[in-house]
């Protein structure tokens, strides 16, 4: 079970990176989760660039993105919302309609900010986001706020309610990939 771990963060220091390692260290026996990197990369969206053949940039995350049984994202807030770099992946994971890779892909989400409630807007948007793009969005949020407070200065996590917290969403997860994968070999 192969599950790609995206951070809405392209900040060095991220909290949010921080909180992907922290869930590879979660990640229960048989899941093997891998922090994808590339959002910084990819050209704004442009349908006309479809037409012309996409970006490398593009095609790497459109196989790589396909390719995972499922998808872990950690999302900063940004103004009340989702980074435009995550929501600008998002759009390119998005087409094209017909065939794109979101569609039917068991999804979780996660946020951290330094506010004190933990991404929680950005954690609905995405949720809403990636659904309407066809993912099979499971779990519920995980907020951590004061993010600044929770991790070293290595960026490892230093709560362990929040460590229990990944462990059970990514299981969650790794179930609904299972069943997916059941439901097309049916
Ligand atoms: C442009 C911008 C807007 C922000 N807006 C919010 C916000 O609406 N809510 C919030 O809790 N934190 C907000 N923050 C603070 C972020 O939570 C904080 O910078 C966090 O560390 C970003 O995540 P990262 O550490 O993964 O980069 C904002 C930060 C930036 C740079």
């Amino acid at each position: 079970m192969r599950i790609l771990a995206v951070s809405g963060s392209l900040r060095e220091g991220s909290f949010n990176t921080s909180l992907l390692r922290a869930a590879i260290e979660a990640a229960p026996e048989g899941v093997e989760l891998e922090l994808w990197e590339g959002i910084g990369e990819l050209p704004l969206y442009d349908e006309d660039l479809e037409a012309d053949g996409v970006p490398e940039s593009v095609r790497r995350l459109r196989e790589d993105w396909g390719a995972a049984d499922a998808i872990l994202f950690a999302t900063p807030e940004y103004n009340g919302s989702v980074p435009a770099g995550l929501k600008n992946a998002i759009d390119w994971a998005s087409r094209p309609r017909l065939e794109a890779l979101l569609r039917n892909k068991p999804v979780a989400v996660v946020g951290a900010s330094t506010g004190q409630f933990g991404a929680i807007w950005a954690q609905q948007d995405l949720k809403r986001i990636v659904g309407i793009a066809g993912a099979r969005v499971v779990g519920t949020e995980i907020p951590v706020g004061r993010a600044d407070e929770q991790f070293d200065a290595e960026g490892r996590l230093l709560n362990g309610e929040i460590f229990e917290q990944l462990r059970l969403h990514l299981t969650t997860l790794a179930s609904e990939a299972v069943a997916a994968s059941d439901r097309v070999a049916a």
